[in-house]
């Protein structure tokens, strides 16, 4: 077997949830400003909340994304767009409608039709766009990265997956009383992420200070699919200090 290089992520650790915020908005802002034609992967999830609120702050005093292509890392497998807990329904609320991206230019991919069909059609589209610049990526409980929970294999591609049941409890306060969270989901793979030129893994809070330790102390193994990141040379961590506090980095 092949030995591959092993990288550290180069970390800043910030007082509060809201310099994080503050820190990595400026990282995608400054990403934007700079790029012809900037390509962003994102996130959803209840951390990178603040990042788009600030970037729609950002909009507001000025700046323009009508240049960006962005890219989604997940989608519950068989929730409509308009579905409250759906993906394309928080990007749609908390960022494509608060900036001026053009129509189209907002892809998440689609929960509903052949999984199949859709994971090929989406990394067609990505690798059409040029591949993705900068990638802003969360952490789950359980490390896992996207929806690629633990034992993904790290050269997985976008494709559809069974949710643990940590994910799906994790997450049920993001859907709507009485429904239940999808037992599927479709997500980009570990193998797609790592193509991203750059990526700002973005974590808040004491709860996820053990993922980041079992992600970064150790090798990389597929029982925490962000040890995976080790294997990217551009990797920023930018965290609290509650989420900090495992890291000796
Ligand atoms: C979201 C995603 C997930 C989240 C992770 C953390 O698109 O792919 O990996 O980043 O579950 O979620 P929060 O931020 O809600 O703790």
């Amino acid at each position: 077997m092949t030995q591959r290089a092993l990288y550290r992520p180069a970390l800043q650790v910030l007082e509060s949830p809201e310099a994080v915020a503050a820190e990595v908005a400026q990282r995608i802002l400054r990403f934007v400003e700079t790029r012809a034609r900037p390509v962003l992967g994102l996130a959803t999830g209840r951390t990178p909340l603040a990042v788009y609120a600030r970037l729609a702050a950002a909009h507001r005093a000025g700046t323009s994304f009508a240049a960006v292509e962005s890219f989604n890392l997940d989608e519950y497998f068989g929730l409509g767009p308009a579905h409250l807990g759906a993906f394309a329904c928080y990007m749609q609320r908390h960022f494509f409608e608060q900036v001026d991206m053009l129509a189209g230019h907002g892809h998440v991919p689609s929960g509903l039709g052949d999984p199949a069909l859709e994971a090929r059609a989406y990394e067609a589209t990505i690798a059409e766009a040029g591949g993705i610049g900068l990638q802003l990526l969360g952490i789950g409980l359980n490390g896992h990265i996207g929806f690629n929970e633990p034992g993904s294999d790290f050269d997985s591609r976008t494709r559809i997956v069974t949710l643990d049941e940590s994910t799906r409890r994790a997450n049920a306060k993001d859907f709507p009383e009485g429904t239940e969270v999808p037992r599927e989901a479709i997500t980009m793979g570990i193998g797609t992420i790592l193509e991203a030129q750059r990526i700002v893994l973005v974590a808040t809070g004491e709860a996820k200070s053990e993922a980041l330790h079992a992600a970064f102390h150790g090798p990389p193994s597929r029982g925490c699919p962000a040890s995976a990141l080790q294997l990217h040379p551009c990797v920023e961590l930018v965290c609290d200090v509650g989420a900090a506090h495992r890291l000796c980095l």
